[in-house]
């Protein structure tokens, strides 16, 4: 039936029809003038025909319409009014629209910026803070902790790149001491991180060491963390920015940070775990803070995408 609807719906159709209904008609007037019953039958048989090729056509078309809506309704992920409503919402200029929300993101970022070089003082290009690296606010609130960390203090992070820049500028710029070790397990992104640190005369200030993933057990469960010889020497340590290994390298694969260094961590040492937007960071802060044994992580401050926690001895 698809096919002959099909068809009739064609030009070729049409113009058949049109030349069938022509001959019923025409054979109704030459039925009627010749008063003869069998032209009428005739004349009545060609008309129904040409009636039920039109409802074939018009049924063709209403399965065609609605097979077309469905098409538009499946490829609308089923939306209904209320869900449309929704995303205009979300897409809009109103109070929780992506607009505002940008707007609101943008203005936090510049204004992070600004207190970072109004703390900082910038001689050269330093990588953007943006992509992996911490955000604006992230590093603004590590630079303004670095001014009342001690004389010789030692900064550790997991993870090189744009934070370890603006942690040497303010590391260096405080002139007491302080210094920066940047753990980093990809030769290149060390590589990128000290041709940052160079070109900002930060040799002496930040030491990236390069610190392979390897097996590390901790509790019965397998991660891959820097090597141990990386933190030789490491102690006393002021300040921790946990930003990596990457999670594509395991699951909560920045959890061995706090229990590895716990014992190199000084009374009061400011920790701040990154990404703490995703649930693996997540659940690593919470099993970090029921961890028993030397210190206690006590909670600190929401940055934007990151948390920030001290450190407490006993
Ligand atoms: C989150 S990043 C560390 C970023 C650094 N703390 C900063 O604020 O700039 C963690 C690791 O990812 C790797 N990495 C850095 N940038 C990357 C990129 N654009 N794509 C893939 N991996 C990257 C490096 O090995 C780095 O140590």
């Amino acid at each position: 039936m698809r096919v002959i609807a099909g068809w009739l719906m064609s030009r070729s159709g049409f113009i058949a029809l049109g030349a069938a209904l022509l001959v019923a008609a025409g054979l109704a007037v030459v039925g009627l003038v010749m008063a003869q019953p069998s032209i009428l039958i005739l004349a009545v048989c060609a008309g129904a025909a040409v009636l039920v090729a039109t409802m074939m056509v018009l049924a063709a078309t209403l399965l065609s319409v609605r097979a077309q809506l469905g098409a538009l309704t499946r490829a609308g992920g089923g939306w209904t009014d209320a869900t449309v409503q929704r995303v205009m919402q979300h897409l809009g200029d109103g109070p929780t629209g992506i607009e505002e929300r940008v707007r609101r993101g943008v203005a936090r970022d510049v204004s992070a910026l600004l207190g970072l070089h109004q703390l900082v003082a910038v001689g050269a290009e330093v990588p953007p803070p943006s992509g992996w690296a911490a955000t604006p606010q992230t590093l603004l609130a590590m630079v303004d902790a670095v001014r009342g960390l001690p004389d010789g203090a030692v900064i550790v992070e997991c993870g090189s790149g744009t934070s370890s820049v603006w942690l040497g500028l303010a590391a260096a710029q405080q002139d007491r001491g302080i210094t920066v070790v940047a753990l980093e397990h990809e030769v290149a992104y060390a590589e990128q991180t000290r041709h940052a640190l160079r070109a900002n005369g930060l040799e002496a200030t930040v030491e990236v060491r390069v610190a392979p993933l390897s097996p590390t057990v901790i509790d019965d469960q397998p991660y891959s963390w820097f090597a141990p010889e990386a933190l030789d020497g490491l102690t006393g340590i002021a300040l921790l920015f946990v930003d990596g290994p990457p999670g594509s390298t395991g699951e909560q694969a920045r959890f061995p940070a706090f229990p590895l260094l716990r014992d190199r961590l000084s009374d009061g040492c400011l920790v701040i775990l990154d990404d703490t937007n995703r649930r693996d960071e997540r659940e690593t802060l919470s099993r970090w803070m029921a961890l028993d044994g030397r210190g206690r992580l006590r909670s600190g401050r929401e940055l934007d995408r990151a948390t920030s926690l001290i450190f407490e001895l006993p």
